[in-house]
């Protein structure tokens, strides 16, 4: 079933049984070789996911940010056993997560049993942020939509691996990258093919996200290039009336620019034009730092498909 979480909603299934895993890769159409973040009620419940006992390094970083549960971040950490390998796409590893939502919890305490839940939509578009968004793209295919209204955060939780010489960011989220270097210094960002690292994350590699109207970044076009019906996703309201360009459709993230409400608001704007039949959709730029890191990413995911 699907549910809400502060990030996205989920696509659950017990993390345990093969079967119910093989179903969310079948119902999102998901490649197996990606593997999906398992899910859990409360840190106590960590041991039932992962082997802490292999890895004491890994162990010892954990413990430094137990403090981030419940909330939008996820680690990577030696997988035990009991966590079906198709949950990891046959990795030694499991990404896991407490998300911070009471409807998950509530979920995670009556399964009693770790869910593991990608993004509730199908592969490669963008991630759902209310019931209606699991609705257009799974409903039919799926048991159950919890509504738990929209997701407050809006972008999928940070991904950081705890395992090897250094930690390392997998993917920039709600918890920033600066954030979690101040407790661990030796955080690293993610490099696509490091020699001495097997590719971490399979599903990363690949692109994400992109609606099916062709969408790029404001800063990369000049309107003299526009097509005929061009819809405008601003961040802020100033940014909404910059151009002489009659737009088919503007959406202004946050009056003033924040970044948690643009971050907030960024899916469901994408989903919004992406259902107007325009010709491009342009969208604003930040700088990559803190929450900004994660939206760029978001956003040059988006737009790589047609660049
Ligand atoms: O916010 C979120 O994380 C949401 C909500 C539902 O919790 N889930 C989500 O799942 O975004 P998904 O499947 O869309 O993204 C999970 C990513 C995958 O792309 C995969 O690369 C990475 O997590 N991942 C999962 N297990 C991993 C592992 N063992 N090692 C490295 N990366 C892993
Ligand atoms: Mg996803």
């Amino acid at each position: 079933m699907a549910f809400p979480t502060e990030t996205v909603y989920g696509l659950g299934a017990d993390a345990t049984s093969d079967s119910a895993v093989q179903k969310i890769f079948d119902v999102k159409n998901r490649p197996t070789i990606n593997p999906l973040i398992v899910h859990i009620a409360d840190f106590e419940a960590i041991s039932d996911v992962a082997d802490l006992s292999s890895d004491p390094r890994a162990a010892q970083r954990l413990a430094k940010l137990r403090h981030f549960w419940p909330g939008p971040l996820s680690v990577v950490l030696p997988r035990k056993v009991s966590i079906s390998s198709l949950t990891s796409a046959g990795l030694p590893t499991v990404a896991v997560r407490v998300p911070n939502h009471p409807i998950a919890l509530e979920l995670l305490r009556a399964a009693g049993v770790p869910i593991a839940a990608p993004s509730a939509n199908p592969s490669s578009y963008v991630s759902p942020t209310s019931a209606s968004h699991v609705e257009k793209g799974l409903g039919g295919r799926i048991d159950m939509i919890l509504d738990g209204g929209s997701s407050a955060v809006g972008i999928e939780s940070t991904i950081v691996s705890l395992i090897g010489e250094h930690p390392t960011l997998l993917r920039p989220g709600f918890v920033t990258f600066e954030q979690l270097q101040q407790i661990l210094p030796d955080l690293q960002e993610r490099t696509e093919h490091s020699a001495d690292q097997p590719v971490l994350s399979p599903g990363l590699l690949r692109e994400h996200y992109a609606p099916a109207t062709r969408i790029a970044l404001r800063s990369e076009l000049s309107v003299t290039e526009y097509p005929k019906r061009v819809g405008l996703i601003a961040f802020d309201q100033s940014g909404a009336s910059r151009d002489d360009f009659a737009y088919a459709a503007v959406s202004v993230l946050s009056q003033h620019g924040q970044l948690t409400e643009i971050a907030a608001k960024l899916f469901a704007a994408i989903r919004a034009q992406d259902e107007m039949r325009l010709d491009l959709i342009v969208v604003d730029s930040c700088p990559a730092v803190g929450l900004g890191r994660a939206i760029m990413d978001r956003l040059l995911r988006a737009t790589a498909k047609f660049s």
